[in-house]
């Protein structure tokens, strides 16, 4: 996915752009640019890389123009380059144009514009974008030889004619050089808000890029487009129909996305997850009743209680807590549930019989092959809830109802602290649930007490940060780990593998422990890692005796276990003990250290840990 931000309004646009677009930077980072309206002409500047070069590039110029456009790239067509950086201006130099998302249809798009003689210089989607609208801005009249209508804007018109043939997805803002006063916004299937101040307008891919100008914001649907000019914006259809939309506060605060002292926003991410799971349980653990408030989705409960079946779909991180989630509602609530990769759901032309219900779970709302699982949900009839992070975002809004972590901006490329409170949202749907079946009210009480006492346990095992980066020291040039857990830490040791993997580049491989026997213990030497999550669980000596294989062979054993497990020792050459809790709650408290260890490995072998190569925050793309 990419980052765009666009402003129109009384102060110069560049500085405010560049600004921006850095807080969009996590949306992805291949390369950047910006262009200015000066004079009836665009001043376009774009770099490869970091939106740092574009700063070099721009340094000691400082523009007068009040409306510009920005983005931040990750390459989806074309390689990430200065050429097919954006924006794209079209062949007659009149509209420029910021995009994000993916243009399907845009081959056969540009072999026409090529034979109506249009010229293209890069290789992107979004250059088709630009051309199509400068066709029928210049030419006045669309495919089948309709003019403009009279006394309408030609620019707004040919905006809606060009939108009007794309099949895709996109989130833009586009410029007209002859419009010197508008800035027009389109939204289907990207994310794209409105921010409306006091004499000024942005719009961006996400609220981080605006909260610094106005907490006021629009929310465009997919199919709207916002027209903002010096009179102020009007929002309508891409068939010219006005469409109300009521301003909306902005939740995230300034100081949410700052860096706050700490070296990485991973960092700051993995230290806040006490604070955000408070925020995240708070008001929907009654312990007084002993019971789970979840109002998103009251009125789903019923429906839910008797579900015949689950189905958890997700991506990446967000798939690992689905897993929990799978052994949760199984284990707490009795009842059925698989989870599926998002990717491989939306193609399988899933069965879902009557009381089947999904449950879609996104950080960031916007990732394609979540969203459109949950279209293929939804054209099955089935109820579809959402365990989303960012509010308002597509999957947020697509779904029946649901439940938002409320953990603030996740903005490190490698989720932390989204993941345990999914879990989080996971287990109090399911104590819930399993309320309502089966559970008996001591158990349920338990379960509570013990959820809110995650927080503060966390908070003990984040002291343990130098002794982590230690172990992480002494293994950071290891490059094939193992990560192996059983029963509800089996997910975990999934997840700590894929933190590894993203950010410090070393292959590791997540396994549930009792798998070693059937293959993979035949990598293992004393050059790669084993690490175990081995606390005091109801496979405890099984997992024991996994470990034993692994050392047998010489393999080194990294070892998550319970504080005061002295049975444990002998079997670690790096012991990390965590406080204890009951089995189902063990993710929030096994995931911790494999997130420190990650992350230190990462620093210590001098990767950039919040834009690591070839990834970005959201995979808003397939
Ligand atoms: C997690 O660290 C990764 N950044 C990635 O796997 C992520 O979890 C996945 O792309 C899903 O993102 P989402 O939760 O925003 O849908």
């Amino acid at each position: 996915m990419c980052g765009i931000v666009a402003y129109f309004g009384n102060k110069p646009a560049q500085p405010i752009l560049i600004e921006g677009l850095k807080r969009l930077e996590y949306r992805g980072y291949d390369s950047a640019g910006i262009a200015l309206l000066e004079n009836g002409t665009f001043q376009v500047t774009k770099s490869p890389g970091r939106i740092s070069n574009l700063e070099e590039m721009l340094a000691g110029r400082h523009s007068p123009a009040t409306l510009g456009i920005g983005h931040t790239r990750w390459a989806t067509h074309g390689r990430p380059n200065q050429v097919n950086a954006h924006p794209h201006v079209d062949c007659t130099g009149k509209i420029a144009v910021v995009h994000n998302g993916i243009i399907e249809n845009y081959a056969t798009l540009k072999k026409w514009l090529l034979k109506e003689g249009c010229t293209f210089l890069s290789e992107t989607d979004t250059e088709v974008v630009a051309n199509l609208i400068g066709y029928f801005y210049q030419r006045n009249q669309n495919r089948n030889g309709q003019l403009a209508p009279h006394g309408c804007n030609r620019f707004e018109w040919a905006v809606q004619q060009a939108l009007s043939e794309i099949y895709g997805t996109y989130g833009l803002a586009i410029l007209c050089a002859d419009c010197p006063n508008v800035l027009i916004g389109a939204k289907k299937g990207s994310p794209l808000i409105l921010g409306v101040g006091k004499n000024e307008f942005l719009i961006a891919s996400d609220a981080a890029a605006i909260v610094k100008h106005t907490t006021q914001a629009i929310y465009l649907a997919d199919g709207e487009m916002v027209i903002v000019d010096s009179g102020g914006f009007q929002t309508k259809t891409l068939s010219n129909e006005q469409v109300q939309k009521e301003l909306k506060e902005i939740e995230i605060s300034l100081d949410q996305i700052e860096l706050e002292g700490f070296r990485h926003y991973m960092e700051k991410e993995i230290a806040e997850q006490p604070t955000a799971l408070e925020t995240c349980l708070n008001g929907r653990v009654d312990l007084k009743n002993g019971r789970i408030i979840l109002g998103g989705i009251s009125n789903y409960l019923r429906e839910l209680t008797r579900a015949k079946r689950i189905i958890l779909t997700a991506c990446g991180t967000a798939w690992h807590a689905a897993l929990v989630g799978e052994f949760l509602f199984e284990q707490l609530a009795r009842i059925p549930a698989e989870v599926e990769y998002a990717s491989e759901f939306r193609y399988r032309n899933p069965i879902l019989e009557e009381g089947t219900v999904v449950i879609a779970i996104s950080q960031s709302g916007e990732t394609a092959d979540t969203l459109a699982a949950v279209e293929q949900a939804k054209e099955r009839g089935a109820l579809v809830l959402g365990i989303v992070n960012v509010v308002g975002s597509s999957i947020a809004r697509l779904t029946d109802a649901g439940v938002y972590l409320r953990v603030g901006p996740e903005i490190g490329v490698a989720s932390t602290k989204a993941f345990t409170a999914q879990v989080a949202v996971l287990a109090m749907l399911a104590i819930e649930l399993g309320r309502r079946r089966h559970l008996s009210t001591d158990t349920v009480q338990n379960l509570l007490q013990e959820l809110t006492s995650i927080p503060q346990k966390i908070k003990r095992i984040l002291r343990q940060s130098e002794a982590i980066r230690q172990i992480a020291d002494a293994n950071k040039d290891r490059e094939n780990w193992l990560f192996l857990g059983r029963g509800f830490n089996y997910p975990v040791a999934l997840e700590g593998a894929l933190k590894l993997k993203e950010i410090s580049y070393i292959h590791a491989e997540g396994l549930p422990a009792a798998e070693m026997k059937h293959g993979p213990i035949a990598l293992i030497t004393d050059k790669m890692p084993a690490v175990f999550i081995a606390t005091r669980c109801s496979q405890y000596e099984k997992i024991i005796g996994n470990i034993e294989e692994v050392r047998a062979r010489g393999g080194k054993t990294i070892v998550v276990a319970t504080e005061g497990d002295e049975q444990i020792k002998p079997y670690a050459d790096y012991l990390i003990p965590i406080p204890e809790t009951c089995e189902p709650l063990q993710p929030m408290l096994t995931v911790v250290p494999l997130q420190m260890l990650a992350y230190h490995a990462a620093v210590l072998r001098g990767h950039d840990v919040d834009k690591p190569r070839n990834l970005a925050k959201s995979v808003t793309v397939e």
